[in-house]
């Protein structure tokens, strides 16, 4: 949401009043009182037409933010509270939109806050004018030319600490855009004095402390210079701390500022180099010598810090002693020297410390110009800011040259803000179309024609008495004024002819006296002539001159013997007068803005007013004629837009819009009010208002009205208000109604509607019912005729048609049928039958149930065929094998249960490889036939049922049993002798061997053997015996047998299961009749 323009005005919110012109009635007392009240409210700014008033506050005060900064950019002067942000604006937007140059003219006594003043506009130019790179390194250059000068040019006062003892000029130029280009110092007196004497509670040159607190060991060392300040004559020690200010921090901003301005390493070396070389001439000392002629002569006490200062800048320390002890005078071509007492070369040495420095100080305000011109040639609009020190009066009579200088710049400084305001008011009232009306006011030219007159002004007269020969003192420079001046009447003296002032004890006699614009001032007439003749000895500048220190050097040009000038040198005086002169010149052609600055105390402390001293102030400053010029004829001016915006509520015909020209609506306005024509004129662009009067009353009015207008406003809300709220609560009652009707009806004929369904489906189900029956009665009645024709039509067709079919056509059709389906399935099988492999079990299901067996047995052909083609592949070994295999299956399949398992193993007969065991070779020896079995069995013995291993042994004849160790063949049975084999039905491997009664074999009873492969033994045993014997051996299944023992027959018994030790069968003798076989 774009932020509402609120039009404000300076009328807004007033403390006292903004503007003084507005004060009624107007004196002084009401100018103090207001500006009291003011800065009580910390309203520190108080305007008196365009120019700005300030009050020193004496602390920080939250009002220079850059969200003020933000404030006042843009905006008309009037239209916020009184602020120095608002004056600058003014300045650089005529600057920059209308072309005209500005200057800034800040005055006001010292510690007033003019410096302060000077660096708050020029920092709000520089937030407000142009951005970039470029433009921001000017920027910081002009700023931080500050820092440097204050350094070297500001001291700590009795009235501030940190004033500003020398006068400045700075012209910031900007391009037409307004971004700053460049800027001018010019500098003005320099209070020099200082640097070689103090006043009680002030300090010597910041630079001196800051160099000495905040220089590295390495430098002070570089420059022969010790941290202590008591160390120094040219320190004053009372004040040498200042409260609040860190002396060495400041010296680390200033080299760091120095670097920004464009100092080169090397110049700012040999800047402190100087500084030293002036802190250490303090210390040089004299002792007074008497020479053979009665002549005073002096002598310098302690030549090592002569000695250091000479290493320090590069000068012959003898040449420099000398200019100490002598004064050359040069008239025409002669030369005569004469020597110096003690007070002389104190006063040489302090001439060339305060030369050496303020050469230094005009020295670094050129380094700094030559750093901060602007680089183009392009035209430049030029804004001045002047911070000059204000009028300054001592009491009891301490004023001096210095003082007088000073307060004649700032007379100067009052003429021309009298021409100008003046100039400025008339030429509004001529644009603006109004009868100007004289005005009258004090002009102070005539005292400036006292000080500057070239012929007989005070200036001009001291001058004259500087030059003239013979002896020159100040009392002879006083008397030439008193005839001079006496009849001049803002002269006083004592002394004149004019015998007022003889009597006057408060004007002593080595005093005049100058009734300035701003008041009386006493001046000491000692010094002047010294003063103003400002004479360094040649041989000191001489020596200088000699100096190997290149900036030394460059600050004495007239040391150099090639350019010896015997005119005098410019008087102070006449410098000043002619620096002057060009300032007001400059001033002249551009647009002023005005600030001038008050002290409110003198104790440098926030909150306190001294009316007393604000008093002389405003009397000195010409406040109140200020004022009075401003509103002579008309007190207040406002363009007609904002005027009729800011009262149009007080006439019907305005309010609240007017729709032609506001000019003609002020007139409404006004008319309507009955304002009296006198007191208001109209301008063209501006209504004037002859008194303050009429615009309290239009403010008074506004008001009152505006209260008015406030409660119309909240009568007509609060009416709307409870209208609204009522409209929207009717509204939501019918919106609820209405709802609620359409709900109740909805139910009803929800419910009409049910209770007609439900009659409705009643009548409609008996309906239903009853047709349905006839539908039926029907149905049944046309399913019977139906019925009956069909049996009908039966008989008919079939006693019509029997004649056309033969009696064994149905045979024919059948067998056809049947042949076509055998076809069918013969060729389909062809295509479904299984693989070759004999055990594929897969066969596909018939199609039709008359063919099953045909199925089955073609099955079994397929099978069988399968089968042949399978044994056709094997080899004679194999067919052996099998053939043995089959044996073993027609003799146990089904009978026995062990023999499922033995169908996996082949049968591989002699298992003990006798021939390679070369254990057994005696038993291969004994047999020569060809073994068939050669085996490892258990042998049961047959009275304990324990057992022991024997070869089993099977040729094609015999059986043979040997011992498992040593191959030894305990028995040999011939085949015929064998008559049965006996085994169980169950999973074990045991068999007895039944041999023929009466054998020779037999006397010691039947074999009872156990083996893994017994299936395999009995089967080769059965079909050796067969090939051999040609008898078939019979082979008894059965789980209890009877085997032969000697004389006995015994039971053997097998029992399956309660078996403890494993699945290993175990045999046990129970009895002599029986022996059991455990089965697992
Ligand atoms: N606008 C201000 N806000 C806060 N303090 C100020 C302001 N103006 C001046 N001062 C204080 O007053 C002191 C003296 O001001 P300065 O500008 O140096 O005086 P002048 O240059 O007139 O001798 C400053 O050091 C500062 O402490
Ligand atoms: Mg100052």
């Amino acid at each position: 949401m774009a932020k509402m323009e609120v039009k404000t005005s300076l009328l807004d919110n007033m403390i006292g009043v903004g503007d003084m012109v507005l004060l009624e009635p107007l004196n002084e007392e009401t100018v103090i009182n207001n500006l009291k009240k003011r800065f009580d409210h910390s309203e520190i700014y108080t305007y008196i037409g365009s120019v700005v008033i300030s009050v020193n506050p004496y602390r920080s005060l939250p009002i220079y933010s850059p969200e003020k900064v933000e404030d006042y950019r843009n905006r008309n002067f009037y239209e916020l509270s009184p602020h120095i942000f608002a004056l600058s604006d003014e300045a650089y937007r005529s600057l920059r939109d209308q072309d005209k140059d500005q200057c800034i003219l800040i005055t006001g006594e010292s510690g007033a806050g003019k410096t302060e003043a000077s660096k708050l506009v020029m920092s709000y130019v520089a937030a407000v004018c142009g951005k970039g790179a470029e433009v921001n390194q000017v920027k910081e250059q002009l700023l931080q030319s500050n820092p440097v000068l204050e350094a070297f040019g500001n001291a700590k006062t009795v009235r501030n600490d940190n004033s500003s003892r020398f006068g400045k000029y700075m012209d910031i130029e900007f391009d037409f855009k307004g971004d700053p280009l460049g800027g001018v110092i010019s500098n003005y007196l320099l209070e020099k004095s200082r640097v070689v004497k103090q006043p009680r509670g002030e300090r010597n040159f910041h630079v001196f402390y800051q160099l000495l607190s905040g220089g590295s060991e390495e430098l002070l060392n570089k420059l022969k210079l010790e941290r202590d300040f008591s160390r120094y004559n040219y320190l004053s020690l009372d004040s040498a701390k200042v409260n609040g200010v860190d002396d060495a921090a400041n010296f680390r901003t200033v080299r760091n500022a120095m670097q920004i301005v464009g100092f080169m390493d090397h110049e700012a070396e040999s800047v402190l180099e100087v500084v030293a070389a002036v802190l250490k001439l303090g210390n040089i000392e004299f002792k007074p010598e008497s020479r053979v002629n009665g002549l005073d002569e002096s002598k310098i006490k302690d030549k090592n810090e002569l000695k250091e200062i000479c290493e320090l800048t590069g000068i012959d320390q003898s040449v420099l002693e000398r200019a100490f002890s002598f004064r050359t005078v040069e008239a025409k071509q002669e030369k005569v020297s004469t020597t110096l007492n003690v007070a002389q070369a104190y006063y040489a040495r302090d001439a060339l410390a305060k030369n050496l420095y303020s050469r230094l100080f005009s020295w670094l305000v050129n380094r700094i110009n030559e750093s901060i011109k602007a680089q183009t040639k392009v035209r430049k609009k030029v804004m001045g800011v002047l911070d000059i020190y204000g009028f300054e009066i001592f009491e009891n009579a301490d004023n001096s040259f210095e003082q007088f200088i000073i307060n004649y710049c700032n007379e100067k400084l009052q003429q021309i803000f009298i021409e100008l305001t003046v100039k400025e008011e008339q030429e509004e009232y001529i644009r603006e179309g109004i009868e100007w009306t004289h005005i009258e006011y004090f002009n102070n030219a005539i005292i400036c024609d006292l000080i500057e007159n070239n012929t007989n002004g005070i200036l001009a007269m001291l001058d004259e008495e500087c030059l003239r020969p013979g002896t020159v003192t100040d009392e002879t420079f006083l008397e030439k004024l008193n005839q001079v001046c006496a009849t001049h009447q803002h002269f006083e003296s004592r002394m004149s002819k004019c015998s007022r002032f003889l009597n006057d004890t408060s004007l002593p006699h080595s005093c005049f006296r100058i009734q300035h614009y701003a008041g009386k001032v006493l001046y000491q007439v000692e010094g002047f002539v010294d003063k103003n003749n400002d004479l360094l000895y040649r041989d000191l500048s001489q020596a200088m001159w000699k100096a190997s220190h290149a900036l030394i050097k460059s600050l004495f040009p007239e040391g150099n013997p090639a350019k010896i000038n015997l005119k005098r040198p410019p008087t102070a005086g006449s410098q000043f007068k002619a620096s002057v002169a060009t300032l007001m010149k400059n001033l002249q052609t551009k647009n002023p803005n005005y600030i001038r600055c008050i002290k409110p105390n003198d104790k440098k402390a926030a909150h306190i007013f001294n009316e007393g001293l604000v008093c002389h102030q405003i009397r000195y400053l010409g406040l109140l004629e200020n004022v009075r010029v401003r509103r002579a004829g008309y007190a207040f001016r406002q363009a007609y837009e904002p005027c009729l915006e800011r009262y149009k509520m007080l006439c019907k015909q305005t309010w609240p819009h007017w729709k032609g020209p506001a000019r003609a609506g002020v007139e409404v306005l006004f008319n309507e009010l009955e304002i009296p024509v006198e007191e208001y004129s109209f301008g063209r662009s501006k209504i004037f208002i002859r008194n303050p009067r009429t615009l309290f009353k239009l403010e008074d009015l506004r008001k009152q009205r505006l209260e008015d207008l406030a409660t119309l406003i909240q009568k007509i809300y609060r009416g709307w208000k409870c209208r609204t709220h009522f409209l929207l609560m009717r509204k939501s009652q019918i919106v609820i109604a209405a709802w609620y009707r359409r709900y109740a009806q909805q139910k009803r004929y929800q419910q009409i509607k049910s209770s007609a369904l439900v009659i409705q489906s009643y009548i409609r189900g008996w309906k239903a019912r009853k047709i349905l029956q006839e539908l039926k009665h029907q149905k049944r009645c046309q399913e019977a005729a139906t019925t009956i024709a069909a049996y009908w039509h039966g008989t008919q067709v079939r006693r019509e048609y029997r004649k056309f079919f033969r009696a064994n056509a149905g045979k024919k059709i059948y067998e056809f049928t049947l042949q076509r389906i055998m076809q069918k399935y013969f060729l389909e099988m062809k295509n479904k039958v299984p693989s070759l492999s004999p055990i594929d079990k897969n066969w596909p299901s018939r199609p039709y149930l008359f063919l099953d067996s045909t199925h089955k047995e073609l099955k079994r052909i397929f099978h069988l065929w399968r089968c042949k083609k399978y044994r056709d592949q094997f080899t004679d070994q194999q067919k052996l094998i099998y053939e043995e295999k089959l044996e073993a299956s027609e003799l146990f399949k089904d009978k026995k249960a062990l023999y499922p398992s033995s169908v996996g193993q082949p049968f591989q007969g002699p298992y003990l490889e006798i021939n390679k065991n070369p254990k057994y070779k005696k038993l291969k020896d004994a047999i020569e036939e060809k073994i068939i079995i050669a085996e490892v069995v258990n042998k049961i013995n047959r009275a304990n049922g324990k057992s022991t291993n024997r070869i089993f042994l099977l040729t094609n004849n015999n059986l043979l049993l040997a011992d498992q160790k040593s191959g030894q063949i305990k028995s040999e049975v011939p085949l015929v002798d064998v008559t049965k084999v006996s085994m169980s039905s169950q999973n074990d491997g045991f068999f007895a061997i039944h041999l023929k009664e009466g054998s020779e074999a037999a006397s010691k009873g039947d074999f009872l053997f156990s083996s893994d492969h017994l299936i395999e033994m009995a089967t080769k045993l059965y079909r050796t015996t067969l090939s051999q014997t040609k008898q078939k051996l019979n082979i008894e299944i059965s789980d209890e047998f009877l085997v032969q023992f000697r004389q006995d027959k015994v039971c053997v018994k097998f029992i399956q299961g309660n078996q403890k030790n494993g699945s290993v069968p175990t045999c046990k003798r129970k009895n002599n009749r029986l022996l059991e076989v455990a089965v697992p």
